[in-house]
This record gives structure tokens, C-alpha cells and sequence, in this order.
């Protein structure tokens, strides 16, 4: 096995005080054992993933936290079926039933190894679990790298909307192995990528020209371009999570174009639209809403259109999708305040913000003009 000392990785943090949390970022870190193992709680492990994610990674992981001795740790593993509508509380009691049968108790520690999907349902899990036990994150999507996996927002959805039960239950430790986005297929590496430009659009006017030049490389899996776009986007996310953990201002705006993408991955059937692409064409719409306020000129909403279609990533609503459908479920976002509807905007490119007075006739006519395919 090789020293996780040998392996070249980088680190950073999410500052929160007692409950500070490494990220690691480098590529064959599943075969690093102190990059894991200082992180568990006790000596019993459940391993939560999928049956996609299983077969590529499961055994190389187990190794690593069992170690030479396999008496010194009790490592278990829970392997749920794959796909977003999977994302259920049924799916979540699996995890529960898998902890009870094998008898383990507070100090058991989750751990995470698959997409946002298995990260939000494992850390939901141990944040009920016997009130809460403790939980690693080994994201292997990029968009579980650069946002879900960070921050602590777990929960799973509802028919009647997306995330709308979960809790806030930080990881102890998130381990980023770029090798894994290897085997990942491209349109979800696209998706991954929404979420990096995201992180551009709201805070990073350099990131987001940086990510125009290299989107070509991000597409191609060029390994050095793909390690910048994680660090930078974790970066963000985590300064970000520091600052704002529960989400009572700042941090809202990681939300850009997710009130318009909920909405089309709740209509279109959760798993239909992957939540990266639904994300990609909301940012557009949430662009052009910002652009008919009058914050955003003309050509750089024209760039942020060139830069969602460079990723790969849906440029139009679904055609089935009229107005009304988008406003059904917009009313019931998480942001919203009493009947009043917040949208995260950009009041220019690299800078967002949280408003609430967006004349309800413009809103209907961009949800009405934007379009469709
Ligand atoms: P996902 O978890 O469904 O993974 C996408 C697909 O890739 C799945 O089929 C999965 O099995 C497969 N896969 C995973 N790793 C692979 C690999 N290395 N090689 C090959 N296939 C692999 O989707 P996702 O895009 O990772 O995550 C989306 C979810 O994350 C949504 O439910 C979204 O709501 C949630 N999310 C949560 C947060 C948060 O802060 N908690 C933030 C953003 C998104
Ligand atoms: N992905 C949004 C957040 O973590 O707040």
C-alpha cells in the first residue's frame, strides 16, 4: 500500500471552530489510510454507497479502513440502488437497518463513497442515527467534490419538492480522490461543472474568465486543470460555510439557479434533468432575469450563455414546462420569507445577491419568453 505521506495531495479547511474539518484533494487518495482513518470515531464503520460506485471503488476503500489487521476495525457496507429518485427516506431507513443489524452504536462512524446523491442521504442518516454520530465524506462526482460533499447540508427530497427534509451535519473529514472522475461519464462531469461555474458567477470575476480558457481542458479530464477548479471551488464554498453554516444570509448564494433548477427537476421527475443541468440552464434564467432588471449588460449575459453551452449543459426549459409549473414550485423554496419569493440574482458578473422585489409581471414574462427545447 502506499504511504499516504508519498501521495501528492493538498488541504484545506472549513472553519468551524470545534468541529474544523479537513478537505483532501489529490488523486489515489483512497489508498491513503491516515488521510481516513484519523477521522473515525470508534471502530465500527459503515460504508454507504451505491450500486454504480460499488463495483469501481468499494473494495479499494474497504482496505484502506480495515488496515493490516482486520480484527482492529469492523468495517460494514450499505449498497443502495443508484439514481436521484433514489433519494428518499425509505432509502435512508436502509442505512438505519443496516446500523442496527450490525449492532453498531454512537461511536460507529458513516462514510460516504459515491455522488451528492449517497452524501446527502449517508449524512442525513448519521445526523438521526442515535442522535447523531459522525460521518466522512469520499465524494466521487465532481459535483459532490466541489459542493455537496462541504458544508453539511444533508437531507433527501420530497414528491413535493427538492432537499425539503434534512438536517445541517458536518462531515468530520471530506476526501477528494480526483482519480475517481475518471470513470465518470461525461454528462455528469458537465453537471459537476455547473456548479463550478456557479461558484465564478456569484463570488469570482478571474475564476470565472480562468474557467472559459479552460473548459476545453476541464472537458478533456486534464487532471491539473481539474484539481485548480476543486480547490478553488471548495475554497469558496468553504469560506463561504465559515462565515454562514445554517444559512441565514451569505450563504444563500450558492443557490444561484437552483429556485428555477428545483423547479425543473421536480417537473420533469427527479433524475430525468441531472440536478448539475437543471442547475446550468437556471443560472441562465436567473442571468436574464438580472439582465431585464437591468444589472447585467448585455454581453456578459452573452458570455455566461457561450460558457454554459461550452460545458455541455442545457441552454433551454423543458418545452412541457409552461410559467405557472415553474411558479408552483418556486413558492415553496427554502429561501422564501412569507409569500415573498427570493431569487439569488447577479448585480454583475462575480457578484450576486439574495432579492425579494422582483416585479411579479417580470417574472411571469421571463418565465413565459425564456427558451424552450
Ligand atoms: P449522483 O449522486 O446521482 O451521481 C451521479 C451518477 O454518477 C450516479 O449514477 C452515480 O452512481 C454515478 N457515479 C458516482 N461516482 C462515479 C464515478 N466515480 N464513476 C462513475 N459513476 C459515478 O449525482 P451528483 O451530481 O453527484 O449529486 C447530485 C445530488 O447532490 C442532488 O441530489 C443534489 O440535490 C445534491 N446536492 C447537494 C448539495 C449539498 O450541499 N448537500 C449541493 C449540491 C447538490
Ligand atoms: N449547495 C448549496 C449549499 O451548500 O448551501
Amino acid at each position: 500500500m502506499t504511504a499516504s505521506s508519498a501521495l501528492p495531495y493538498q488541504r484545506l479547511h472549513v472553519e468551524l471552530d470545534a468541529r474544523r474539518y479537513p478537505i483532501h484533494v489529490g488523486p489515489g487518495l483512497l489508498d491513503a489510510p491516515d488521510m481516513l482513518v484519523p477521522y473515525l470515531a470508534g471502530r465500527q464503520v459503515m460504508i454507504v454507497t451505491n450500486e454504480t460506485v460499488a463495483p469501481l471503488y468499494l473494495e479499494r476503500l474497504k482496505r484502506t479502513l480495515s488496515g493490516d489487521d482486520r480484527d482492529v476495525r469492523d468495517v460494514r457496507e450499505v449498497i443502495l440502488p443508484d439514481g436521484e429518485h433514489t433519494k428518499t427516506l425509505a432509502s435512508v431507513e436502509r442505512i438505519w437497518d443496516a446500523l442496527l443489524a450490525a449492532g453498531f452504536n454512537r461511536r460507529c462512524t458513516l462514510v460516504a463513497l459515491g455522488g451528492g446523491v449517497i452524501g446527502d442521504m449517508a449524512g442525513f442518516a448519521a445526523a438521526c442515527y442515535q442522535r447523531g454520530v459522525a460521518f466522512v465524506q469520499v465524494p466521487t462526482t465532481l459535483l459532490s467534490q466541489v459542493d455537496s460533499s462541504v458544508g453539511g447540508k444533508t437531507g433527501v427530497n420530497h414528491p413535493r419538492g427538492k432537499n425539503m427534509i434534512g438536517a445541517f451535519w458536518q462531515p468530520r473529514a471530506v476526501l477528494i480522490d480526483t482519480g475517481t472522475l475518471a470513470t465518470l461519464p461525461a454528462r455528469e462531469l458537465s453537471a459537476g461543472l455547473a456548479e463550478v461555474i456557479k461558484y465564478g458567477l456569484i463570488q469570482d470575476a478571474d475564476f470565472l474568465a480562468w474557467l472559459e480558457a479552460r473548459m476545453p481542458a476541464l472537458r478533456g479530464l486534464d487532471v491539473e486543470a481539474l484539481t485548480e477548479a476543486i480547490l478553488r471551488s471548495c475554497a469558496i464554498k468553504a469560506e463561504i460555510v465559515a462565515r454562514d453554516e445554517t444559512e441565514q444570509g451569505q450563504r444563500a448564494l450558492l443557490n444561484l439557479g437552483h429556485t428555477f433548477g428545483h423547479a425543473i427537476e421536480a417537473h420533469q421527475g427527479y433524475g430525468n434533468w441531472l440536478h448539475g443541468e437543471a442547475v446550468g440552464a437556471g443560472m441562465l434564467m436567473a442571468a436574464a432575469l438580472s439582465q431585464r432588471l437591468g444589472w447585467l449588460a448585455a454581453d456578459d449575459m452573452a458570455r455566461v450563455e457561450t460558457l454554459v453551452a461550452d460545458t455541455g449543459l442545457p441552454v433551454t426549459a423543458p418545452a412541457a414546462m409552461s410559467a405557472d409549473d415553474f411558479l408552483a414550485t418556486m413558492r415553496l423554496d427554502k429561501k422564501n420569507i412569507d409569500d415573498r419569493l427570493r431569487l439569488v440574482l447577479l448585480s454583475s458578473l462575480g457578484e450576486a445577491c439574495v432579492y425579494d422585489d422582483t416585479p411579479s409581471d417580470m417574472l411571469e414574462s421571463l418565465l413565459a419568453d425564456f427558451p424552450r427545447a
